[in-house]
């Protein structure tokens, strides 16, 4: 109980921020593959608990449009690739869909979207050819009952659209998927609505492990990589497959589609020989993703441009097929616990001066953490502050002055204050995922000496700072030898 009520409390939080931001969305998309989740009742209190405002579901199941109703979320809802046939075939079928699956519930339960078939250049048998057909019957039905300007009609798709995707600029769609991409994007453009991409750095990187580092699919590369043509500079794989994209909208003079992600995370298990699969990379990718995107920054060739993003996934889905981290890039467990405590406040990069909360008896206040916090928890928290978080951690090392008590709680606490005064002591700040926990009484002891925000006081040390996590440590490689490498392992990607 107690657990679960610091998840929500933390995760709220980070979704109250994302709240106040006017330009980009953060969505999740609920996938149901699994057999142990809660039932859709619970989900929709667990998503309202955590302040999720946008909600992509894969179909147009009645129990969960039954469950969102009144709860001010908005979703996206889905026709799947096996009911492509009949909403193409008859304008009738998508009426009467509409007619009975939809209008009953709507708009107690607010629908923005509607994908008509996902991924269809990824499956077997030739179903690309329906998907315009259908989405120009899902369309009429929706203009029949006057509801076309308020639910937009759209398809999700995969990088595979694209031949090229490096460099950026010579980003190009797949001439063999011009026949259906054509009259998608014109459709696309005609009404307005957002050309939908699924985005996975983590496939990138775990197919091509040599050639990819790391650092730059988790949005923490300290090196550049250069697009020769336009001379614009990528310092994250996201960045660069998305703008492939723009630059490929572009060729066909599609200028004023936008982008929207519909899909794209990180996976926090996996098999043996999925490193990179853990909850550490996942929670950095998570948050490093927020952050970009909350920030409105853009991508380098649309600075600034509204980019909404749906993280994959809510839950774990244990029926998912294929390795196992296709069953673990959930936020959370079917028990309704976080995986790993997702941080949606970065670094202190994004502002937040209106939550905080700085008052306390002196106006001095410091964070620790909470007694209540289990291993895991504290544990993902100080290996985030100490990597992620940028926290010098010297002090809690064997030999240095906080290193005794040699535990966990003290450990943390003592990274926690750091990140915590160096970000604004605001509320969020101590956050950690639920974890962290405001005092006004000083927790120094001894030669261990808790800083504060006014005078830093910090201890002195003059080891080199060992880091209780790698995810720090950047493998610099020069800039020309990674995009070299960049267009190898795209071409890899592309021929899978
Ligand atoms: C798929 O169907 C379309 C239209 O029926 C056709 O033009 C295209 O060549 C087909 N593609 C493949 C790979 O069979
Ligand atoms: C383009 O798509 C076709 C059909 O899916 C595929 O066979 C081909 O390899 C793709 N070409 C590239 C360059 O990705
Ligand atoms: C890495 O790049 C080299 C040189 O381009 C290539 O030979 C090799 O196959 C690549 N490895 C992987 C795993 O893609
Ligand atoms: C936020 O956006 C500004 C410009 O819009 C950019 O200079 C800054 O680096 C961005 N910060 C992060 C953390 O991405
Ligand atoms: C801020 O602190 C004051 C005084 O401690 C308290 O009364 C108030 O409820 C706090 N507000 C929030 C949002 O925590
Ligand atoms: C946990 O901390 C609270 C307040 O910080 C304190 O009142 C309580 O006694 C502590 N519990 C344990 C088991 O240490
Ligand atoms: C710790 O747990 C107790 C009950 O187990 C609860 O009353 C208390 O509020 C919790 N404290 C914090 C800081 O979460
Ligand atoms: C606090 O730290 C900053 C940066 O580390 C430094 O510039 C500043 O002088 C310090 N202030 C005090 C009062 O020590
Ligand atoms: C630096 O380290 C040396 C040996 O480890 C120690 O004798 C000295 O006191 C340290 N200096 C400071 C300022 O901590």
């Amino acid at each position: 109980m107690a657990r679960g009520f610091r998840l929500i409390f933390a995760t709220s939080l980070l979704l109250i921020l994302l709240d106040l931001c006017k330009g980009s969305n953060i969505g999740v998309c609920y996938g149901r593959n699994a057999d142990d989740l809660p039932t859709p009742d619970k989900v929709a209190q667990l998503v309202q608990l955590h302040h999720i405002k946008y909600l992509r579901i894969y179909d147009s199941n009645i129990q969960v449009l039954k469950a969102f109703a009144n709860t001010g979320v908005e979703l996206m809802i889905g026709i799947t690739n096996s009911d492509l046939l009949p909403f193409s075939q008859f304008q009738s079928n998508a009426d009467t869909w509409l007619k009975n699956s939809i209008l009953p519930y709507y708009p107690a339960t607010k629908i923005t979207y509607i994908t008509v078939g996902a991924e269809v250049t990824e499956t077997t048998g030739n179903i690309s050819a329906l998907v315009v057909p259908a989405m120009k019957n899902v369309l009429t039905a929706l203009r029949k009952v006057g509801l076309h300007k308020k639910i937009k009609v759209s398809s999700t798709h995969s990088l595979g659209v694209l031949s090229r995707s490096f460099p950026p600029s010579a980003g190009a769609f797949n001439s063999s998927h011009a026949f259906f991409l054509k009259p998608l994007l014109e459709f696309l453009a005609e009404n307005q609505s957002p050309f939908l991409i699924d985005i996975y750095p983590y496939y990138a990187y775990r197919d091509s492990l040599t050639n990819v580092s790391l650092d730059y699919a988790l949005f923490q590369s300290s090196s550049e990589v250069i697009d020769p043509n336009t001379g614009l500079l990528y310092t994250n794989m996201f960045d660069a497959q998305i703008d492939a994209l723009y630059f490929a909208l572009m060729a066909l003079n599609f200028r004023t589609i936008r982008i929207m992600v519909t899909e794209t995370g990180w996976p926090s298990k996996g098999s043996p020989k999925e490193t990179a699969a853990t909850p550490d990379n996942a929670q950095i990718y998570n948050t490093n993703l927020i952050r970009h995107v909350m920030n409105n920054t853009g991508t380098p060739a649309k600075p600034g441009e509204k980019l909404d993003v749906y993280i994959f996934s809510l839950f774990n889905e244990n029926r998912k097929p294929g390795l196992e981290s296709e069953r673990n890039w959930g936020l959370f467990y079917p028990d309704q616990t976080s995986v790993y405590s997702l941080d949606f406040t970065g670094r202190g990069a994004v502002d937040m001066n209106t939550e905080g909360n700085v008052t306390s008896s002196n106006g001095v206040t410091w964070c620790i953490a909470s007694n209540n916090s289990s291993e895991r928890d504290l544990q993902n928290a100080l290996n985030w502050a100490c990597g992620s978080g940028n926290v010098d951690c010297t002090a809690i090392q064997p030999s240095q002055p906080c290193y005794e008590p040699d535990n966990l709680a003290s450990h943390a606490s003592y990274a926690f204050n750091i990140y915590y005064q160096q970000n604004g002591a605001t509320d969020v700040a101590c956050s950690f995922g639920g974890v962290g926990i405001r005092v006004d009484k000083d927790p120094s002891y001894d030669n261990c000496i808790y800083m504060t925000a006014r005078g830093n006081k910090t201890v002195a040390s003059n080891t080199t700072a060992i880091a209780s996590t790698s995810s720090s440590t950047h493998n610099e490689i020069p800039a020309w030898l990674a995009s070299f490498l960049l267009a190898a392992f795209i071409l890899k990607v592309l021929e899978n």
